[in-house]
């Protein structure tokens, strides 16, 4: 009896959820008619949904929940700080002392000329700011011509409309009404994609690198203020760049004396078995973005790191930099993402990727490259991608692209494992505390799935 009401509750729930609720990046025609599903509860790399559905959550949350759910020492700091002191401002010279702790801790975390965090509560925001901050430097520097930020095809840094100009998705820039002067975007670093036929990785690499330089003269090196790249392209669809790419980048931008801005809101905080995916790639970048996993998602927060030499140049001019959030440096986000991270370094999670989690996924994944259904499979860190193709020799893409990504993307939470689809590609990003039981887990799903789809599609596919 109590049981029906549950569900009847939850019925009720979802009935509203579609007739009041506006949900991101959403076909709402299609929600309004089929609902959404309510995700009720989580503990450790689970969710559970409102019928008590058990699901392993491959894409922590979104990109998120580094350590897990149901984590009570997050909600016992955001609970202790609430009571303590709630919120107060950091405007009008005031500071309260979670925001010091972990500015001094991040700053300690981060390599060494970046020791300046300035806050915000979405990756989007941290964008922004990072885009005004860079042409402010610019300007105090006596170079206000330099304003062009140079960025890629499918890359993803928000929905703001700034970020979303930065950002290279067409389908966001059609809606931005338009978008913004001042952004280029040159090829993403794909080699599945993009690579020629023969082309190694490594020229590939190359080649995609070079492309900036390319641009740079093609406008004028007076004229470009910043290079921005996640370091692994996430939402575009777990693009991995070859080894060749990131130290040309880094060339290209010193020979040019532009900014580096790495957007780590995925590959920050221990997802690639380093604390930053810059560190990974050995990179140096004048701005670092974070978000997400800086509090495993228990609390909204997100940051840029700022070089000496940007924070230099703000100090030798006496005015403002007009510029900040009402929540920026929230006082009970900042207590929960300190507690994350001592406990990220308490369980060693960041080396557990590294010598463990890392190597299993990749292992796991690569177990269905002989897939019928799958072109490639690639990995790095706590990140993966399989790529689902009509095929598989000739790279060939269904029709209709995503009709196929979604199908399997129903079928994977449906026999209990969550992968997004980036149109025809499934991605991953499972939590950094997954064990060899939960690889093994994934692992049965995946196969079950995707022979569910090839099931669908057998018409389709080469022979
Ligand atoms: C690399 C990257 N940058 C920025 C963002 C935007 O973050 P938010 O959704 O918190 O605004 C995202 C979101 O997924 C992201 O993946």
């Amino acid at each position: 009896m109590a049981q029906e009401s549950a569900s009847q509750q939850f019925a009720q729930l979802k009935d509203l959820d579609a007739l009041h609720h506006l949900h991101p990046f959403t076909t709402h025609s299609s929600l309004r008619s089929g609902g959404a599903r309510v995700i009720v509860r989580g503990e450790g790399p689970y969710i559970y949904d409102s019928e008590g559905k058990r699901v392993l959550d491959g894409m922590s949350g979104l990109w998120t929940t580094a350590v897990g759910y149901g984590r009570e020492e997050l909600a016992k700091a955001a609970y202790d700080q609430m009571l303590e002191l709630p919120f107060y401002n950091t405007f009008f010279r005031t500071t309260h002392p979670p925001v010091v702790e972990l500015s001094r801790k991040l700053a300690e975390m981060a390599q060494a000329p970046l020791n300046n965090i300035f806050y915000g509560s979405s990756g989007s925001e941290s964008n922004d700011t990072a885009i005004r901050l860079i042409r402010h430097y610019w300007a105090l520097k006596g170079e206000p011509k330099r304003r062009i930020i140079i960025s890629r095809k499918n890359a993803y840094h928000g929905s703001t409309i700034a970020a979303g100009s930065m950002g290279g998705m067409s389908h966001v820039h059609a809606h931005s009404y338009p978008v913004y002067d001042g952004f280029r975007h040159i090829m993403d670093p794909y080699w599945y994609g993009e690579g020629e036929d023969g082309e190694s990785l490594e020229d590939f690499g190359l080649r995609a690198a070079r492309v900036l330089e390319d641009e740079i003269l093609a406008i004028g090196p007076e004229n470009v203020a910043a290079f921005a790249g996640e370091p692994v392209q996430g939402a575009g669809g777990v693009k991995i760049a070859p080894k060749t790419y990131w130290p040309e980048i880094q060339r290209i931008v010193d020979k040019y004396g532009i900014l580096l801005l790495a957007d780590e809101v995925i590959t920050g905080f221990g997802r690639m078995g380093t604390w930053f995916g810059s560190d990974y790639y050995d990179i140096r970048p004048d701005i670092i973005t974070f978000a997400k996993a800086a509090t495993s998602g228990y609390m909204p927060l997100s940051g840029i790191f700022v070089h000496d030499k940007i924070v230099d140049a703000l100090m030798a001019h006496n005015d403002d930099f007009n510029h900040g959030y009402t929540f920026s440096g929230h006082p009970v986000a900042c207590a929960v993402a300190l507690k994350n991270i001592e406990i990220m370094e308490r369980e060693r999670l960041v080396e557990r990727v590294n010598e463990f989690a890392a190597p299993a996924l990749a292992k796991m994944l690569a177990k269905f490259k002989d897939h019928p259904l799958v072109g490639e499979v690639r990995s790095v860190g706590m990140l993966g991608a399989i790529e689902l193709v009509a095929d598989k020799r000739k790279r060939r893409r269904f029709a209709e692209p995503g009709r196929v990504g979604l199908m399997c993307r129903n079928h994977f939470f449906q026999n209990g494992f969550i992968m997004r689809a980036v149109y025809d590609t499934m991605v991953t990003a499972p939590p950094l505390i997954c064990t060899q039981a939960h690889f093994d887990e994934a692992e049965a799903v995946i196969r079950k799935s995707l022979d569910q789809t090839l099931n669908d599609v057998a018409g389709e596919i080469a022979a």
